[in-house]
């Protein structure tokens, strides 16, 4: 088979070790022959698309970013499925493995009822695709997010200051639950679980009171209790979502106004996604890599490779875009026991 590939969406930690692990398995086991499609759905509604031989992938899984470029460009709006088709009849593909987040798979999902052969690979720091317990990013995600909160916290402590870190996750708080359990935050604030505004006032001044200098993890996506908009500017990316920010700084006037505590926000951002992956999420990206390949040969159209357990299954990519994994309540209470 001619096998197309594809990264689409903002990029994460791992996606070259997947690229690696598709091309390699497919080389030596299956015979196939691969072509790399440049920046995500653009390239293939553009028709920029280059031979993928093994020797482009080598020592890949350790290299952030990705090798193929990314974008959010939609492929629905720009030609649909139609150009879709005369681009891969044209470089004579057989197969597209699409690797993305939740508008991908999305998109992916429609070419396969269009009658597109596609499987699918989770990616995401945001950890948020259902039917799969973990996606690669993440782990490397939440690493980096809690070596800055360990060093911004020793900065707090000589300046007897609050410091407060806005993490990334869009609609979900996983980034901010892990980084802030792992850094023994004294709040974390996420989307699913909007609190009040006097309640994060309190726990900082606890934290205060005992002498520390109280750490406050917020999730880019949280609201407090009563609102209803998420902080963020006016401008959308091509899915049409909202780019999030800012209630990191909103808290830190917050706190700042109502206890009196000097006050300081570091938003995290675009680190949360550079450099390179953990060794937990290069393992990850190559088992989804080379599960992909075996489901591009058997013809498993419409699915995607996900980690259940510690096996790697494939499901329907209906499964996997019908619902956000959102944070289950009960995990956050465990860690709000030690707020404050
Ligand atoms: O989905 C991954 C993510 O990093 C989100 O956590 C964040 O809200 C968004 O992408 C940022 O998008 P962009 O890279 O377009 O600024």
């Amino acid at each position: 088979m001619k096998i197309g590939l594809l990264t689409a969406g903002g990029d994460c930690p791992g996606l070259n070790a997947v690229i690696r692990g598709v091309v390699l398995k497919g080389d030596r086991i299956y015979d196939h022959e691969f072509v790399g499609i440049k920046d995500g759905f653009r390239g293939l509604v553009e028709d920029i698309v280059s031979p993928l031989p093994r020797q482009r992938v080598r020592g890949l899984s350790k290299v952030g970013g990705t090798i193929l470029g990314t974008s959010r460009v939609s492929p629905i709006t720009n030609g649909g499925t139609e150009r879709v088709k005369e681009v891969m009849a044209r470089h004579e593909i057989d197969a597209l493995v699409t690797i993305g987040g939740e508008g991908t798979l999305t998109v992916a999902r429609m070419f396969a009822d269009d009658g597109i052969p596609v499987v699918g690979v989770p990616k995401t720091i945001d950890n948020d695709l259902s039917a799969t317990d973990r996606t690669f990013g993440f782990d490397t995600a939440v690493s980096i997010a809690t070596e800055s909160i360990d060093r911004l916290r020793t900065t707090g402590e000589a300046h007897g200051r609050c410091m407060v870190v806005e993490v990334m996750g869009r609609n979900v708080g996983w980034i901010a639950l892990h980084a802030g359990i792992a850094s023994g935050a004294h709040a974390i604030l996420i989307p699913e679980v909007p609190v009040s505004r006097e309640q994060v006032c309190e726990w900082a001044q606890q934290a205060q009171d005992r002498g520390r200098a109280p750490v406050v993890v917020v999730a880019e996506g949280f609201t407090f209790a009563g609102d209803d908009t998420q902080v963020g500017s006016d401008r959308t990316d091509e899915f049409g979502r909202k780019l999030l920010g800012g209630i990191g700084e909103q808290i830190t006037r917050l706190v700042e106004e109502r206890t009196g505590i000097e006050t300081r926000n570091t938003t995290l951002g675009h680190l949360q996604r550079g450099g390179v992956p953990s060794s937990y999420d290069r393992v990850l990206a190559t088992r989804f890599g080379t599960a992909a390949v075996d489901a591009v040969s058997a013809k498993k159209w419409g699915t995607m490779v996900a980690l259940q357990g510690i096996d790697i299954v494939n499901v329907n990519l209906r499964d996997a875009t019908s619902a956000l994994k959102t944070v289950p309540r009960d995990q956050w209470d465990e860690a709000a026991i030690l707020f404050g």
